[in-house]
């Protein structure tokens, strides 16, 4: 497993994991390269044997509390190995480092492996929204997950160890 930043030059691999993945409702190239080059967020590529087997991408502007998972996806042949839990977690780091507290998401209502992952990692469910995905006239389950107070968690660190040498 090989997670990198993705950059531009990755778009054309991208894209063709991501027709591959959606091919009703894939992004054009344009949608995908603007992501890629926006400074709000941060986008990831795992790597296989030198080829770009998957990515995802998450939006979390400096200084705000919410993030949002834009996208991932996994060419099928290195689906199910635990490769989409390590770039959703790498994803998730990246919004907590941008200082993002909470993260939503959309997921269609007829993908239960990614609803499975997200609800594995914790997201709950927070509503529907009817229909949201065209042409195919499914609906989005719209997830959230509450990321933990990494200040508070610095905070307590160092007392933790020092009253762990306390008792010592
Ligand atoms: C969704 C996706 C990114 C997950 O990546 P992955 O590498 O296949 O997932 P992992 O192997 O890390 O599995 C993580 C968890 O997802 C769930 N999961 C994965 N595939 C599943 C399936 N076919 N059915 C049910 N649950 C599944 C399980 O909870 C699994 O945990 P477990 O292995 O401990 O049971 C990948 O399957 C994919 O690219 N799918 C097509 C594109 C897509 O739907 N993207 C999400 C859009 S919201």
């Amino acid at each position: 497993m090989t997670l990198r930043a993705a950059t531009p030059h990755d778009l054309d691999a991208i894209m063709a994991v991501e027709r591959r993945s959606f091919p009703t409702d894939a992004w054009s190239p344009q949608a995908m390269a603007d992501e890629l080059s926006s400074p709000h967020g941060r986008y990831l590529v795992d790597e296989h044997e030198g080829s770009v087997i998957g990515y995802g991408g998450v939006r979390a502007l400096q200084g705000s509390r919410d993030a949002d998972i834009q996208t991932i996806a996994f060419d099928e042949r290195h689906r199910g190995a635990g490769r989409g839990r390590a770039l959703l977690r790498a994803l998730l780091a990246a919004a907590a480092e941008r200082g993002a507290r909470e993260v939503f998401l959309e997921v269609r209502a007829d993908n239960p492996g990614a609803e499975g992952l997200y609800l594995s990692e914790g997201f709950e469910e927070i509503g529907r929204r009817p229909r949201y995905y065209q042409p195919d006239d499914v609906d989005a389950i719209v997830m959230r997950l509450a990321l933990p107070d990494r200040r508070a968690h610095d905070e307590t660190g160092p007392l933790q160890d020092a009253a762990k040498e306390g008792a010592e």
